[in-house]
């Protein structure tokens, strides 16, 4: 399957991604419900009667979240109730990235993630901050930095006003999101980004200070991919996160939580001894565990829509069940709710060029297996 490579390929740094995303989605979705709907099956019916996964976090003490656009640009207002209805959490899919919220040195922007804060808090829901630190949707002036007295500037005073702006507001903080990338060969897999460029590894710790500095109380986190398989990839990532991980333990970096962001691959094996290894050592360095961005990316399974559904199904069960033999995460969340609306299907490609199915509602917004299983595992 085609992954590293495209991940972000198209992406650049332009800027209106989600807003034209969001746009497209949301009208070709609603189109496509209204042309498919059927007469759910009477075990659908069944499904549909139980109660929501948002309403089972107070008893198992794992908040269900999901992602998606902001209401200020969603053109699809069922969708967004439906998420109210599912999930505790909110995270902005890309508003809250750093060309949305300062699109030009000391111009910040904050309609989005301010229209995501109205919505939640009218829905008894919370944002979850995603996110301040990565090496993609930066704008074009972050892109260019030239010295790491301006990196340094540029962090400080994007991460404190950000964070000052949402404190109490804001589940978790996804303060750096994917800094490890084996294949930019460079010492211990650490990711080729300007931050990286500019002041080394050193702009992790940096990060997380001015975090905790702007936010005393939020939890904040280091968010990962990639690290759940037998393949060599993922063994990689997994000694070269591990490693990062210890590396901040022994500076006193102030991180709380590991992000599993568990975008899976439907066709892969998981690594069951080496990845329960991996989380419990992450776990005995102190760290909470949350699972940040789960999809199931079928796009290499077989069959029809069922045999799919039930694989994808399967897979995120097995996934679950060795997260949580390890520790229970503080929540888990979805990269989107229905598969009418998932970056997958834009950057993962099937054969017989039918649409992934990724998400645990499908496109007309009913319960598949995959909401099963989270149903039971939260
Ligand atoms: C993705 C969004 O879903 C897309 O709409 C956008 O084009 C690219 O970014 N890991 C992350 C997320 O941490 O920020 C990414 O979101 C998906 C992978």
């Amino acid at each position: 399957m085609r992954y590293a490579g495209m991940r972000y390929a198209g992406m650049g740094h332009a800027g209106n991604e989600p807003t034209r995303r969001a746009a497209v989605l949301g009208l070709a979705g609603a189109a496509l419900a209204a042309a498919t709907r059927a007469v759910p099956a009477q075990a659908d019916f069944a499904l549909e009667l139980l109660p929501s996964l948002r309403s089972r976090a107070q008893a198992s003490g794992i908040k269900y979240g999901c992602a998606g656009a902001a209401p200020i640009v969603q053109q699809d207002p069922i969708l967004q109730e439906k998420i109210a209805a599912e999930a505790n959490i909110f995270i902005p899919e890309g508003h809250l990235k750093w060309e949305f919220t300062e699109p030009r040195p000391n111009e910040f922007d904050f309609a989005g993630p301010d229209s995501i804060v109205d919505f939640a808090a009218r829905h008894d829901m919370i944002m979850h901050g995603h996110t301040l630190v990565w090496y993609a949707a930066i704008p074009d002036w972050v892109a260019r930095l030239m010295t790491a007295a301006d990196a340094r500037r540029a962090l400080e005073r994007h991460i404190g006003t950000v964070v000052s702006r949402y404190r109490g507001k804001v589940w978790a903080w996804d303060v750096v999101n994917e800094p490890i990338e084996p294949k930019d060969s460079l010492d211990n897999g650490y990711r080729n980004s300007i931050w990286q460029r500019l002041l080394g590894i050193d702009h992790v710790d940096l990060a997380f200070r001015l975090a905790r500095a702007a936010d005393p109380a939020t939890p904040l986190c280091l968010n990962e991919y990639g690290f759940e398989y037998t393949t060599a990839t993922s063994q990689s990532r997994r000694a070269d996160i591990l490693a990062l991980l210890q590396k901040l333990r022994d500076r006193n970096t102030p991180i709380d939580c590991f992000g599993l962001q568990s975008h899976l691959d439907c066709h892969r094996t998981f690594d069951r001894k080496e990845l329960t290894a991996f989380l419990r050592s992450v776990v005995g360095l102190g760290y909470g565990l949350m699972i940040t961005e789960l999809d199931v990316n079928d796009a290499e399974i077989p069959g029809n829509e069922a045999t799919r559904d039930a694989a994808v199904a399967r897979h995120a069960a097995e996934y679950l069940d060795i997260v949580l033999s390890v520790a229970r995460p503080r929540s888990v969340s979805t990269w989107g709710l229905s598969d009418r609306s998932t970056w997958m299907r834009q950057y993962f490609k099937r054969a017989d060029g039918k649409p992934l199915r990724p998400l645990p509602l499908d496109a007309n917004l009913d319960r598949k297996p995959l909401w099963s299983v989270l149903a039971k595992y939260i």
